[in-house]
């Protein structure tokens, strides 16, 4: 490993943390709050290869291949990550305790749990922006340990409760847990934690994650979530980071899509990831056959790729003239001739969806052979067959429906295409982006957005790039 920590020195951004004089937060009923994407930064070929060997080991470790039941309902800390990888993830801003601190959390609706470094941290958490319960007045330590075990490393602290704020909503005794020790690497500026949006079912907390809380009480609008995440994969001399498109809670936004949204319900008693099953797979016009068995998949804001049972990735490419099954590094991928424009249509009950073929070409290997970005994931007992992360994301609206319990889709609009630009404005920390009510912004003042410097390596695994895939 310690090859790749050489390998993988990164300049990444600093968080210059603020004083934050936390103002007075009107609660409005739709709220959004803007993502940053972290984007891949230039990669060597090895560290690609490192990257996409271990996406697999990630997402079983996440989502519990073999025997175990996806259904984690209990705390046993059963997320088993590996802290490297190197693609990109989104993240937003919520803000803790009273006065409110806020923070850079990965937004995963294919985990449950909340959790942020602690400023007692003692391992694995320099130059972090961290959480310190002494100094908010609404704290309260439960004291009950918690532990998240990745593949190699692990994130360990104790469950406490504090006021939570994110995207103009508040609840006030949200529990979520801080961590004091965590794997060398595995966490970096300026991400400080993970915020899950799975169901309450797979919490290793067992806690109401923080949008069930909201959505229960009834204080959104409408009972959903949506994403719109930008694209910078295919743009060579993309930042570190870049707008990563929007997040809201209680409405969609009618700007970023067009259309009617296509919701397909949950399969009954599935509300623990936000399942659906892949009813066609169409790839470069050709019919793939999914059996029912095969079907199910996790629809993940957290993982960067597509995963899918290992029969059906090799016919995706045997329906692809030229590719080739990856071996050594690569083993589990496919390669397949860059000059070819591969289109995967999916469809989960509703319309068909069609992936870009700039997000289908993960990345290019030599001047002909680029990697495909499904790949083979061996999962096993209750867990879904198929994880559908950021690849299938950026091509659509998602909106993550809690009644009835569904997935929607829609067609992005003009307007969300046009936020793809490189140099985009990155958004302040804020709890709520509407820029109508700038009063609702965390930071003091537009002038005071947070700032970050390009001034600190970090190694090997980065933790936003990790966590974006894993938890
Ligand atoms: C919570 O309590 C435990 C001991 O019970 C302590 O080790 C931990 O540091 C506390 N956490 C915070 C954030 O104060
Ligand atoms: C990236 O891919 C998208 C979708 O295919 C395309 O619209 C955009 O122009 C591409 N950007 C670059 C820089 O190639
Ligand atoms: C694929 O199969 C569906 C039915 O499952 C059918 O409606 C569609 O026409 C087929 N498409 C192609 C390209 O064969």
């Amino acid at each position: 490993m310690s090859s790749f920590l050489l390998a993988f020195l990164v300049f990444c951004a600093i968080y210059t943390s603020e004083a934050l004089a936390y103002p007075h937060i009107s609660k409005r009923q739709d709220q959004s709050i803007p993502l940053i994407r972290m984007n891949q930064g230039r990669k060597t070929l090895e560290e690609k290869a490192a990257w996409a060997r271990r996406q697999a080991d990630i997402l079983l470790a996440k989502y519990g291949g073999g025997q175990t039941s996806a259904v984690q309902k209990r705390g046993s800390g059963f997320n088993d990550i590996v802290n490297h990888n190197q693609d990109s993830s989104y993240f937003g801003s919520l803000a803790i305790g009273t006065p409110a601190t806020s923070f850079n959390v990965i937004l995963d609706t294919g985990s449950a749990d909340l959790w942020v470094a602690s400023q007692k941290c003692t391992a694995g958490c320099h130059n972090i922006p961290t959480f310190s319960g002494a100094s908010s007045s609404t704290f309260k330590n439960l004291s009950a340990p918690f532990k998240i075990q990745y593949g190699s490393g692990a994130a360990a602290g104790y469950l406490v409760q504090d006021t939570v704020q994110m995207a103009g909503f508040e609840v006030p005794s949200q529990t979520f847990a801080v961590v004091d020790q965590v794997t060398t690497g595995l966490l970096t500026n300026p991400v400080s934690g993970l915020i899950g949006l799975a169901f309450q079912t797979i919490a290793s907390s067992q806690a109401t994650p923080l949008w069930e809380s909201l959505v229960k009480s009834g204080q959104w609008d409408e009972p959903l979530m949506s994403f719109f995440l930008t694209r910078f994969v295919n743009v060579s001399k993309a930042n570190p980071e870049e707008p990563g498109g929007k997040f809201t809670m209680g409405y969609t936004d009618p700007t970023l899509y067009g259309g009617e949204i296509d919701y397909v319900n949950i399969p009954q008693g599935q509300q623990a990831y936000w399942t659906l099953p892949i009813t066609s797979l169409v790839v470069q016009g050709q019919n793939i056959s999914i059996t029912a068995g095969n079907a199910l998949a996790a629809i993940d804001t957290g993982t960067t790729l597509i995963g899918g049972p290992p029969s059906i990735i090799a016919e995706i490419f045997a329906a692809i003239p030229g590719s080739a099954a990856g071996t050594g590094d690569y083993q589990g991928y496919f390669t397949y001739p860059c000059k070819t424009q591969v289109v995967v249509q999916l469809s989960f009950g509703g319309r068909l969806w069609s992936i870009a073929p700039s997000d289908f070409l993960l990345t290019q290997l030599t001047t002909e052979e680029c990697l495909g970005a499904f790949f083979q994931l061996e999962m096993g007992g209750d867990s879904p067959a198929w994880i559908v992360g950021d690849t299938f994301l950026k091509n659509v609206y998602s909106v993550f429906r809690f009644d009835p319990p569904s997935v929607g889709f829609a067609d992005l609009s003009g307007t969300a295409h046009d936020l793809s630009v490189i140099n985009g404005p990155l958004p302040t920390q804020t709890l709520n982006a509407n820029p109508s009510s700038p009063t609702t912004e965390l930071a003091s003042s537009a002038s005071s957005r947070t700032t970050y410097s390009f001034s600190s390596l970090f190694h090997a695994s980065a933790f936003i790039v990790i966590l974006c895939i894993l938890l």
